[in-house]
C-alpha cells in the first residue's frame, strides 16, 4: 500500500481553465455524436467525453489570438480506445486505485488481499490492475448541454479487490471552467479507493512548430515544498522529501518551465531507475497556515504556455497530486 493513499469513500476535485472568448457549437443533450463522444459547453469552453474510462477526449479553448485549440490528448473516436492496447490511460479515471500498490497485496483488518499485478514483471499493480476502471465502458446516467455523469459498478472481487464499489463521475462546465466531481461508495466491504483524472495536457494543442512537447510550459506548484520518495519502480518507500530551492523538483519557490532542469544531473532517476524526468507525487501543504477552504485558497497548480497564451489553474481538495512528464512515451502518440 502506498502512502499516497486514501481509505475513503468520497473524492471531490475541481479544475478550472482560464482564457477564451465565447460559447458555441451544435450538439444534442442525451446522445453521443457519430464518433461516440458526448459534448458539453459553456462560454469559452467545450469538452467531449466517452464512456470508456469516463474519459475526456477533447477540451477546446480559444487562445489569445482567438484560435480554437484542443489542449488535451485523445483519439478521434470512442471505439479506438478499446482497440489500442498500448492504453496510455488517455484522459480517463484510473480505478479503483490510481497509482501503484506494492507487491500487489495489502491487508485490511487482518485479512491479506492480493490484486492482479500488471507492471514491472508483475511486481506491482498500477491503476487498478490489467482491467481497471479505465479499461471499461462506464454507463452514461445523465447528459445535459453543460454536464455529463458516468457511473460504474465494480463487483466484489474484481481484479482481486474486496467488496462492491459504485462510483459516479460528473463533469460540468461553467464559463471558462471545467469541474470534476468523483464519488465512490464501498457498499459491502472496506476497500482501498483512490481516483484521479489522468489527462495529458498540451496548452499549445501540439501545434507549436518549435516545440511539440509541454516541456516549455511554465509550472507553479505554490504549496508543494515536499514530495513522496519512491524506489526504483516508483513504489513509495515511506519517506517524505524536501524539494530544495533550486533543485529539479522545486516548482514552489517560483514558477519554472517543466523542462528547465533537464540538464541537471539529479534529473536522472527522478522518475525511477534510469528515468529522467517527472513522475512524482507532490504534496499539497495548505493546513500549516490554518483552516482553509480549497475553493478559495487558490490554485494548487498553474500551468501556462507563452506560445498560445493559454493558462490553466487547478483547484483540488486533495493533499497530493502526481506530475507525469511523459518519460514513458516515445513521442509517436
Ligand atoms: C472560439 O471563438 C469562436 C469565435 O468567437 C467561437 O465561435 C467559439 O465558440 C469559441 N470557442 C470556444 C471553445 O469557446
Ligand atoms: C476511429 O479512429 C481510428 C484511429 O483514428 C480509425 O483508425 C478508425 O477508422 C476510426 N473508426 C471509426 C468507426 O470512425
Ligand atoms: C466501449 O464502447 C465502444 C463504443 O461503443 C465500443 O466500440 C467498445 O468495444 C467498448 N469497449 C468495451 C471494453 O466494452
Ligand atoms: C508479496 O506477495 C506474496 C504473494 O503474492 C506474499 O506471499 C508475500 O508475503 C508478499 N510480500 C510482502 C513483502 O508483502
Ligand atoms: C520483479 O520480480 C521478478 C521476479 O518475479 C524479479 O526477477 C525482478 O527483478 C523484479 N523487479 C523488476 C523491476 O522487474
Ligand atoms: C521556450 O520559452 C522561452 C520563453 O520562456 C522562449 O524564449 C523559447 O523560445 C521557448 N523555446 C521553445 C523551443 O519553444
Ligand atoms: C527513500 O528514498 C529516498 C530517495 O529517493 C531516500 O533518500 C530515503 O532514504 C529512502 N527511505 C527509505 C526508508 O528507504
Ligand atoms: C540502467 O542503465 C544502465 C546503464 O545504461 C544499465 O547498465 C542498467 O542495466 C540499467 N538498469 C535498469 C534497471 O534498466
Amino acid at each position: 500500500m502506498t502512502p499516497c493513499k486514501h481509505l475513503l469513500n468520497v473524492l471531490l476535485l475541481l479544475a478550472a481553465v482560464t482564457v477564451g472568448q465565447t460559447a458555441g457549437g451544435n450538439y444534442a443533450a442525451g446522445s453521443p455524436d457519430a464518433d461516440g463522444k458526448y459534448t458539453i459547453a459553456a462560454e469559452g469552453i467545450r469538452a467531449q467525453f466517452i464512456p470508456y474510462g469516463a474519459s475526456l477526449t477533447n477540451l477546446f479553448i480559444n487562445d489569445t489570438n482567438a484560435v480554437e485549440r484542443d489542449i488535451v490528448l485523445g483519439y478521434d473516436n470512442a471505439s479506438y480506445y478499446s482497440i489500442d492496447q498500448s492504453h496510455p490511460h488517455l484522459g480517463g479515471v484510473p480505478g479503483r486505485y490510481a497509482n501503484r500498490i506494492k507487491n500487489s497485496s495489502f491487508e485490511i483488518d487482518g485479512i491479506e488481499y492480493h490484486v492482479l499485478p500488471n507492471e514491472h514483471n508483475n511486481n506491482n499493480t498500477l491503476h487498478g490492475g490489467p482491467r481497471g476502471w479505465d479499461w471499461r465502458n462506464f454507463t452514461v446516467v445523465a447528459h445535459t448541454t453543460s454536464s455529463v455523469t458516468f457511473s460504474i459498478v465494480d463487483p466484489d472481487g474484481e481484479q482481486g479487490f474486496p467488496g462492491e464499489v459504485i462510483s459516479y463521475i460528473t463533469y460540468t462546465v461553467t464559463p471558462y471552467q471545467w469541474h470534476i466531481k468523483m464519488v465512490a461508495l464501498a457498499t459491502t466491504k472496506k476497500t482501498p479507493i483512490m481516483l484521479t483524472s489522468h489527462v495529458y495536457w498540451n496548452l499549445d494543442a501540439f501545434q507549436n512548430p518549435n516545440n511539440p512537447t509541454a516541456l516549455n510550459h511554465t509550472l507553479h506548484l505554490p504549496y508543494s515544498g515536499q514530495r513522496i520518495a519512491v524506489d526504483g519502480i516508483l513504489i513509495p518507500n515511506g519517506t517524505i522529501l524536501a524539494n530544495q530551492p533550486g533543485s529539479v523538483n522545486d516548482f514552489w519557490t517560483a514558477p519554472k518551465q517543466v523542462g528547465a532542469s533537464f540538464d541537471d544531473p539529479e534529473i536522472l532517476g527522478n522518475c525511477g531507475t534510469n528515468c529522467s524526468g517527472y513522475d512524482n507525487c507532490f504534496l499539497v501543504n495548505r493546513a500549516q497556515e490554518g483552516p482553509f477552504d480549497w475553493r478559495s485558497k487558490g490554485p494548487v497548480a498553474t500551468v501556462l504556455s507563452e506560445w498560445s497564451g493559454i493558462r490553466i489553474d487547478i483547484w483540488s481538495d486533495q493533499d497530493a497530486f502526481q506530475l507525469y512528464g511523459c518519460g514513458g512515451q516515445n513521442g509517436k502518440l
